[in-house]
Order: C-alpha cells, then sequence, then structure tokens
C-alpha cells in the first residue's frame, strides 16, 4: 500500500471509531495536515449527525466549510469528546512531534479541551525515539535569534523554516539534532525560553489512542 492509502485507512478507522459515539450535539475537533483531510473527507458523510467542528487552522477550517460542517469558534465550545489529528512522529507512549504544517499552537490547545485525542497515522510515523523529524518550535517574531541562541545551548541545531508565518502570525523554528529521550522534559524548557509560543512536543498531553496504518492493516494502540 501506498503512505498515502495507508493515510486514507487510519482517517477512515477514526470516522468508523467515533461515528457511533457521535450526538447531535457533539463537537470534533479536527487537525491539519493530509492524514486530518481525508480524515475530513471522510467525515462529512455524518454531518448531519453531529453539532459541528473546531478546526486547528484556517486551511482545516475552509476544508470543514466545504464539506457543509460546521465551523465553531473553541471558545463558545465547552465540551469536546474528540480530536483526531496527524503526527511527523510517535513513539511507543503515544508521545509525539507535530508541526510539520506549522500548525502546532492551535492544534496543542484543541488537544487540550478534548476528552480523547485520538492520532492516526500511517506507520512511517512510528519511532523509538523521537527527534529525526526536526522539531518545530512556534516563535513570536522578535525572539527569533534570542530563541535561536538558546535552543544551541540545549544542543540542537535551530533552522528558520523561510517564508512561513503561522495563522497567529508567528515563525517557526525547526530544531535539528536534538536529543529528545525524554520528551516531557524537552517540552517544558523549549516553553520556557522567553519569546517561544509552544514547541512541537505532544508529550504533556500524548494521544490517547493512535490509529497505525500498516501494511497488515490499522493497528490500535492505546496508552
Ligand atoms: C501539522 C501536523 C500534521 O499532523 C503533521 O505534519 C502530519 O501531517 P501529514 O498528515 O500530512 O503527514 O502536525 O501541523
Amino acid at each position: 500500500m501506498t503512505q498515502d492509502e495507508l493515510k486514507q485507512a487510519v482517517a477512515k478507522a477514526a470516522v468508523d471509531y467515533i461515528a457511533p459515539k457521535l450526538e447531535r450535539s457533539s463537537i470534533v475537533g479536527v487537525g491539519t495536515g493530509s492524514t486530518a483531510n481525508f480524515f475530513i473527507d471522510y467525515l462529512a458523510q455524518y454531518k448531519d449527525d453531529f453539532g459541528g467542528a473546531v478546526a486547528s487552522s484556517e486551511a482545516t477550517a475552509e476544508r470543514l466549510k466545504k464539506h457543509g460542517i460546521q465551523v465553531y469558534d473553541l471558545n463558545s465550545i465547552s465540551e469536546m469528546e474528540f480530536y483526531v489529528d496527524g503526527a511527523d512522529e510517535t513513539n511507543e507512549h503515544l508521545e509525539l512531534i507535530k508541526g510539520g504544517g506549522g500548525a502546532l499552537t492551535r492544534e496543542k490547545i484543541v488537544a487540550a479541551v478534548a476528552k480523547t485525542f485520538i492520532c492516526i497515522a500511517d506507520e512511517s510515523k512510528q519511532v523509538g525515539i523521537l527527534g529525526d523529524f526536526p522539531l518545530p518550535v512556534e516563535v513570536i517574531p522578535m525572539a527569533r535569534s534570542h530563541v535561536g541562541r538558546e535552543i544551541v545551548k540545549l544542543g540542537g541545531d535551530p533552522v528558520y523554516r523561510d517564508g512561513v508565518t503561522t495563522d497567529n502570525g508567528n515563525i517557526i523554528i525547526d530544531i535539528h539534532h536534538l536529543d529528545i529521550s525524554r520528551p516531557v522534559q524537552v517540552e517544558e524548557q523549549l516553553n520556557n525560553i522567553v519569546g517561544v509560543v509552544t514547541n512541537g512536543l505532544f508529550a504533556r498531553r500524548p494521544a490517547d489512542l493512535l490509529l497505525l496504518g500498516t501494511s497488515e492493516g490499522v493497528k490500535t494502540i492505546s496508552r
């Protein structure tokens, strides 16, 4: 199977998992990226059976609206059962690196609100130790050089993602060669740097369920 076919398989598996649990009032949190896009396309067939969605990016909001799915501001929502999103890497504890698409901050906010975070990923995303994928960090523009110097002190190689502005008007620094053998600690260290909005490590709030697309089928892995 191609990588896209694996992504489609996990996206469909996520819809099959949540659809029977959705009520007319349910709000679904929706992630960003190609796997999340497949999820949106499958979810659309149930659009009359649940209340609507909260989007983790402008691009996702756009796609949801095109399908006729109502998009809500997170501040108008008191409860969210599910957040479904892809990842750039996952380890066995369902700690993730996210933000390849630059939407990490909004993704982390929506994930924080959801009762259940379902990660959908093809098997290429499963790793032993996080960090081969450069770790994205969203940074206030005026703090770019300061944050870069602090990242070097932590042992990483910061690379400015040229030409990218996030939905929040900030920049992205991708950290290469960082030791992420202790993800919770690294997540906290990076977030403590002044000027960092947040980083793409989802370790303090990992996924609750991983639907992993493999050539033998979709594997369901929970924490
Ligand atoms: C976007 C993300 C995505 O979930 C991550 O980049 C995976 O993307 P894809 O599903 O296209 O492989 O974190 O910020």
